[in-house]
């Protein structure tokens, strides 16, 4: 009896262990699964395709919203090649990480030498972009292929001090408008009229603004002397110039119309390390006239309302791009034109962009374009490619009416009354220039050009 008793409880044992640890199991997978199926993930809100952000330069779009550039590999443009590739190595989905975007690229690609040329393009181990039948392109667009991987050259004049030096004597720091002139060596006449008249340095006065606002100019130059071409060497009169007024910036690259996108991004490069506190920026041609008072009206009101949003939001950066807007063009396919791009180069119509002669846009937005500039391949129509790159940022140009790059119309042109609401005219001969300034300056009552919502339009 005792003996069956022990037996019978060691059968119970064995029998009920095993249910028991089933039971809790079955439990335990029951629970599991209802959390499973109760929880829902916290949202994410990382935009990959960024509809407009703060001025973090980690959030900046990584890869064009709409394909202004035809992306598809097959149809051989070189451009859009060229940019494909780096569309993919800098796209955070496809890459899995979004930090250090610019750095290396984790797969071998074919363009990996070219990076390298990037920060090293005077040392001859580039490669040139490879494209079949490149001797039958007229001369400029062959001398742009074999060049468009550097983007580095080292500063022949600099003026390092430019926006520090005036600290005391202004009681400023950072100037209200830096205009960056892109100048050619042998104009020496624009230069000085626009010294004289709308590009003057120092504390300008709006003109409805009785306050001044701290104004520099620099001249953007390349080179242009006997190794360039068969140009005079005026080395010594450049040099003499800057000398007395401090103002220039030249690069060593030779100075061409396919190269002037260099200026831009070489001259975001020098801002960056030596003017960094401009609030705006003013790029142009030297054969424009700006009615700089009337800009300088413009900008404040701008910079004011913007002051006041950044005391709801704490937005830091200011996006500010203005220009006279050209939407929807194509590129040009006549061979015998100065603006001529083969299909074989590139594909697609061109983004957004302001063209003729000169754009505004805020100190902050040309901090981004730098940074943005350095995942687009370099075009070789200079406006063009500031489209390229707003558009990378997700962002469009503002357009104003009162920048005209096809001038007035003629009967209008010499009256003085005409210019009331225009901000920028394209194009004015330095003596023109003179001229104008001079009946400007006495031109009655305060004129009104001030617009509303400048601020970029962001994609939807
Ligand atoms: C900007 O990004 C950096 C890292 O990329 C981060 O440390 C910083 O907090 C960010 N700033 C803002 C304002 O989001
Ligand atoms: C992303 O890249 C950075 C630097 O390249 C690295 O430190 C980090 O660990 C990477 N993160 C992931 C999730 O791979
Ligand atoms: C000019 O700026 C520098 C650096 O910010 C500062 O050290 C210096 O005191 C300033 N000079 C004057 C006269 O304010
Ligand atoms: C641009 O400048 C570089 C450096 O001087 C030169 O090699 C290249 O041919 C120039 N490009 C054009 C299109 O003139
Ligand atoms: C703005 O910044 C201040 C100080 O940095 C902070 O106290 C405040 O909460 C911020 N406001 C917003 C709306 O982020």
């Amino acid at each position: 009896m005792g003996k069956c008793c022990k037996c019978n409880r060691r059968l119970l044992c064995m029998c009920l262990l095993p249910c028991m640890m089933t039971g809790h199991l079955l439990i335990y997978i029951m629970v599991s699964i209802f959390v499973t199926i109760s929880y829902t993930p916290p949202k994410i809100t990382i935009h990959y395709i960024a509809p407009g952000f703060s001025a973090n330069s980690s959030a900046l779009a990584s890869h064009p919203i709409g394909p202004f550039w035809n992306l598809r590999l097959e149809d051989g443009a070189l451009w859009n090649q060229l940019q494909h590739v780096w569309d993919r190595q800098h796209n955070p989905i496809l890459r899995g990480n979004t930090t250090g975007v610019i750095r290396k690229p984790r797969a071998k690609l074919l363009t990996e030498i070219e990076d390298e040329c990037l920060s090293d393009c005077r040392s001859h181990k580039c490669s040139v972009p490879r494209m079949h039948d490149l001797n039958s392109l007229p001369e400029q667009m062959r001398a742009f292929i074999r060049s468009m991987h550097c983007r580095e050259y080292p500063l022949l004049i600099n003026q390092p001090g430019m926006c520090r030096r005036n600290n005391g004597s202004f009681g400023l720091e950072a100037p209200m408008l830096l205009m960056a002139i892109k100048s050619q060596v042998g104009n020496f006449e624009n230069r000085q009229a626009i010294r004289e008249t709308w590009g003057r340095s120092g504390l300008v006065k709006g003109e409805s603004n009785r306050k001044g606002e701290l104004v520099y100019t620099v001249f953007l130059l390349g080179r242009q002397d006997s190794s360039t071409g068969p140009h005079p060497d005026l080395k010594n009169l450049l040099d003499l110039e800057n000398q007395k007024y401090g103002d220039i910036l030249q690069w060593d690259f030779r100075d061409t119309f396919f190269n002037l996108t260099l200026k831009d991004l070489l001259f975001w490069h020098w801002l960056q390390q030596y003017c960094p506190t401009a609030i705006f920026v003013f790029k142009g041609d030297d054969d424009v006239f700006v009615r700089t008072g009337a800009l300088l009206d413009y900008l404040h009101k701008q910079w004011d309302e913007h002051n006041l949003w950044r005391a709801y939001t704490n937005e830091t950066g200011m996006d500010l791009f203005v220009g006279d807007v050209i939407n929807n063009a194509m590129p040009n396919r006549e061979p015998s034109t100065k603006y001529y791009i083969p299909e074989r180069f590139y594909k697609g119509i061109y983004p957004p962009y302001a063209g003729g002669g000169g754009v505004v846009y805020s100190g902050s937005l040309a901090l981004r374009l730098k940074e943005v500039s350095e995942r687009v391949r370099l075009f070789p129509i200079d406006d063009v490619y500031l489209g390229m790159c707003l558009h990378k940022l997700g962002l469009s140009p503002h357009h104003h009416p009162g920048f005209l790059t096809f001038d007035l119309p003629e009967t209008d042109k010499g009256n003085p009354c005409a210019y009331r609401s225009v901000l920028l005219v394209h194009r004015r001969s330095p003596k023109e220039m003179l001229m104008l300034w001079r009946q400007l300056q006495n031109l009655p009552g305060p004129m009104k050009v001030a617009r509303n919502v400048p601020f970029l339009q962001r994609f939807p």
